[in-house]
C-alpha cells in the first residue's frame, strides 16, 4: 500500500475551499502571515510553497522577509504587531532562526490563538493534557494519513526515530492517545535496528542518509513506514527509507516526495482555517 499524501491532501484542500468560501460569506477572510529571517534557500522554497498552497484554497497571505542580522527584540516587536492585527489569523515563523536569536523567546511571543504551527508552550501543554488546540502540522498530517488508510494503532508498537519538538515529541503524544505503545529514538539510542525490527509502525525523521538509511532488512513484513526525513541525492529529494526495496517488503509506506510533505502543508491550511473560524465577530 502506498500511503499517498498527495491523494489525501487534495481531498482536504477541496473541503477547505468550501469552508473558506463560507467564511468569506461571513466577511471572514482567512489570512496567514509568514516570517522568514535570512536567506536560507531551503526556507525560502518552503515559504514559497506554503504561500502557493494558501492561494490555491483562497487563504490570504502576507510575507515578512527580514535580514538575518535582525535583532531579537525587533523580531519580537513584529510578532506583537501581527498578534494585534485583526486581519491576521495565523502567524508562521519559518525555522530555523539565526544563532543569535533565541527561538524559544520568539515562538512564545506568538499569541496562542494564532500559533497555527502549535509550537508555543501553551499549545504544546494543551496537547500534553489531551486537550489539543493547534497541533504541529507534520505530526497532525501523519495522524490524518494513518486515519485515512485505516491503519490500526491500538495496541501496536510504534517507533519514532526523532525527538524534536516539531516532529517526534508531539507525534509520540498523538500515537499514545490512540493507544499505540511508543518508543522515541535519537542519535544516542542503543540497539536501534532491533527496536525497528520489532515495531509495527516505523516513523523515521532524520534527513541525513549518511547517518541513517532505513533499509529493507530493518523492517518487518507487516510494518507501516512513515518517512518524514528529507534529503537530496543527485538533485532529487529523497526520504530516510530505501523506498524501492522497503516498499516491496512492508505493508504500507509513504513515498518521498508525495507523502508527509503535502500533508504538512494541508495541515497548515487547516490550522489557519481553524484559527479564522474561532474569530468572534
Ligand atoms: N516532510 C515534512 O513535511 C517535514 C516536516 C518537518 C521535518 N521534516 C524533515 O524531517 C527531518 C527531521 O526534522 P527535524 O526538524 O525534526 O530535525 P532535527 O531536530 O535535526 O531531528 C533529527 C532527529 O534525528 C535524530 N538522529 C540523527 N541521527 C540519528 C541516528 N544516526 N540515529 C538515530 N537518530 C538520529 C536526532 O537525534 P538527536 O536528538 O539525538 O540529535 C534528532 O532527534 C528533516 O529531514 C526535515 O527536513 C520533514
Amino acid at each position: 500500500m502506498i500511503i499517498s499524501g498527495i491523494e489525501v491532501s487534495s481531498k482536504i484542500k477541496e473541503e477547505l475551499i468550501i469552508e473558506i468560501q463560507n467564511l468569506k460569506k461571513r466577511s471572514i477572510y482567512p489570512c496567514l502571515s509568514t516570517i522568514l529571517v535570512g536567506d536560507d534557500p531551503a526556507s525560502a522554497i518552503y515559504i514559497r510553497n506554503k504561500h502557493r498552497a494558501c492561494s490555491e484554497v483562497g487563504i490570504e497571505t502576507n510575507d515578512n522577509k527580514l535580514e538575518s542580522s535582525i535583532k531579537e527584540k525587533n523580531l519580537i516587536e513584529l510578532i506583537k504587531t501581527l498578534n494585534e492585527d485583526k486581519k491576521v489569523h495565523g502567524i508562521l515563523m519559518q525555522l530555523p532562526l539565526p544563532d543569535h536569536i533565541n527561538q524559544f523567546n520568539v515562538i512564545n511571543t506568538i499569541e496562542p490563538q494564532k500559533d497555527i504551527d502549535g509550537l508555543t508552550y501553551y499549545n504544546a501543554g494543551l496537547l500534553l493534557n489531551r486537550k489539543p488546540s493547534f497541533i504541529p502540522c507534520t505530526p497532525l498530517g501523519v495522524m490524518e494519513l494513518l486515519k485515512y488508510y485505516n491503519v490500526e494503532l491500538k495496541g501496536k508498537d510504534a517507533i519514532i526515530i526523532n525527538r524534536s519538538i516539531l516532529v517526534g515529541k508531539p507525534l509520540a503524544l498523538l500515537l499514545l492517545d490512540k493507544d499505540a505503545t511508543v518508543t522515541i529514538c535519537h542519535s544516542n539510542t542503543k540497539n536501534l535496528e532491533e527496536k525497528i525490527r520489532n515495531s509495527d509502525i516505523v516513523v523515521t525523521a532524520i534527513g541525513n542518509r549518511k547517518l541513517f538509511t532505513l533499509t529493507a532488512d530493518l523492517v518487518s513484513d507487516n510494518a507501516i513506514v512513515i518517512d518524514i526525513g528529507i534529503s537530496r541525492a543527485n538533485g532529487k529529494v529523497i526520504g530516510d527509507a530505501d523506498y524501492e526495496n522497503v516498499s516491496k517488503k512492508v505493508s504500507g509506506i509513504t513515498p518521498v516526495p508525495g507523502g508527509v510533505g503535502p500533508m504538512t502543508i494541508a495541515m497548515l491550511l487547516k490550522n489557519t482555517v481553524l484559527a479564522a473560524n474561532r474569530v468572534i465577530i
